[in-house]
């Protein structure tokens, strides 16, 4: 297991239902929980299976290098990866698929881009080209920030060369949902789909994250609204990866927007998201490890996943997130395993930036700190053994929302 966050703990915990698991490089959490952390990296590593959990490793080629050593890989090539790694590509991917997502222009020059601004209507949607960690988006009704926005991304002040080509979109109306599929090159397996939450604050105020809570499934969304989304969004997209080429293999996650005239893709990630993956895979039992060896070796047809209850997951973030997150708060209501100190069943904590001082303590490194999983028959359920865990866990100036899940759990009612 390749990364070093909630998401890679998440997966290294479900993978070791089945399999024995090393992380490289995890993090103190991960490791205090009886997985297998080492610094060595993937290349130098060993094992029957290789699963990469970040967009960089990917976008940067890890696993082509890989398979060119003959091993077992999910996650896609870098000619896949570039479907997260460039906005722009996306888009242009779309059209040439027919994928239906929000109509936009890219551009470099920033007199262009304003001037094209100029002609949208609110709300309005800037993006970074390239990979900015979920922060490079903009979506704002002022049309003065908007236009500040594309000058400080233009100009390389706010992302660097990651920003300095910018993609301006139509907003979209609608209920968002994360929609993952397993792919092997030929054949995808959809999970169930997921909600995140992106905003730092409650009722979704404040700046964008990298994501401060999820739940799953999100049974709002019909089987229709499913069927539609593989067939409109996940099957061209499969068609057109064939087409050019592209053997796919790894886990492929739509950002969608549920919009009155139907779905429409706002994004494609290459990975499992987080906070989703703390959310989705513990409840897929033991059968994890089959199904990513299966997208690995291209064997994903007639793969059947059984998932069952639901999870909700609260993240805990670091003073200061997502501005400026602070280091080094000590946290409290930990045990030595980096669980709840006084445990709770059903209830797991999942590291995202831990660490452990001189002391033994686990220190908060890093911006979202832990995520806080409960699992149950329902949302509801689930939502509440979250949130009680949740309160046991505090360091100075934690940053968590207190709505996650809230309307799903009460539209269960
Ligand atoms: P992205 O990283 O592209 O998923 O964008 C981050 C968030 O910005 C999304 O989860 C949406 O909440 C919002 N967003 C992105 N694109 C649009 C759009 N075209 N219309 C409305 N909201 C959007
Ligand atoms: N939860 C958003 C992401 O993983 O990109």
């Amino acid at each position: 297991m390749v990364g070093s966050g909630a998401r890679e703990h998440a997966l290294a915990w479900a993978l070791a239902k089945s399999s024995d698991v090393i992380v490289t490089p995890g993090n103190a959490g991960i490791a205090a929980h009886g997985l297998t952390c080492v610094n060595t990296p993937a290349s130098e590593l060993d094992a029957d299976l290789f699963v990469i959990g970040p967009e960089r490793p990917l976008v940067d080629g890890l696993a082509d290098q890989l398979r060119a050593q003959g091993k077992r890989v999910v996650g896609p090539g870098v000619d896949g990866a570039k479907l997260e790694g460039s906005k722009a590509f996306m888009k242009e991917f779309f059209a040439a698929a027919g994928v239906p997502s929000a109509a936009y222009g890219t551009f470099v020059d920033e007199e262009t881009a304003q001037a094209f601004l100029a002609t949208m209507s609110p709300p309005y949607v800037i993006k970074t080209d390239g990979l900015a960690a979920g922060k490079g988006v903009l979506v704002t009704n002022d049309l003065e920030e908007a236009r500040l926005d594309v000058h400080d991304k233009l100009s390389g002040a706010s992302f660097g060369a990651a920003g300095t080509t910018v993609v301006i979109e139509e907003g979209l109306d609608g209920e968002e949902c994360s929609f993952h599929v397993l792919c092997d090159g030929t054949s995808v397996l959809a999970l169930l789909p997921a909600q995140d939450f992106k905003r730092v604050g409650d009722d979704d105020q404040g700046a964008n994250t990298g994501g401060m809570g999820a739940y799953a499934p999100m049974s709002s969304m019909s089987v229709t609204q499913r069927d539609d989304v593989m067939r409109l969004a996940i099957h061209p997209t499969l068609a057109e990866l064939q087409r050019r080429g592209i053997d796919f293999r790894g886990v492929l996650y739509a950002g969608i927007m549920l919009t009155p005239s139907g779905p429409k893709v706002l994004e494609y990630n290459v990975r499992f998201g987080d906070p989703e993956t703390e959310v989705m895979v513990p409840l897929y039992g033991e059968g994890l490890y089959d199904l990513l060896r299966r997208v690995a070796e291209g064997r994903l047809a007639g793969a059947r996943a059984t998932p069952s209850g639901a999870a909700v997951t609260v993240v805990l973030a670091s003073r200061g997130y997502p501005q400026s997150p602070r280091s080094g708060d000590v946290i409290h209501g930990l045990g030595p395993d980096g669980q709840l100190a006084l445990p709770h069943e059903n209830v797991i904590i999942f590291h995202a930036g831990t660490a452990r001082n001189d002391d033994g303590q686990f220190v908060t490194s890093g911006g979202r700190v832990l995520a806080v999983t409960g699992l149950g028959a329902s949302v509801g359920e689930a939502r509440r053994r979250a949130y009680d865990g949740a309160a046991l866990v505090t360091f100075e100036g934690s940053v968590r929302r207190s709505d996650i899940a809230k309307s799903a759990s009460e539209g269960e009612q």
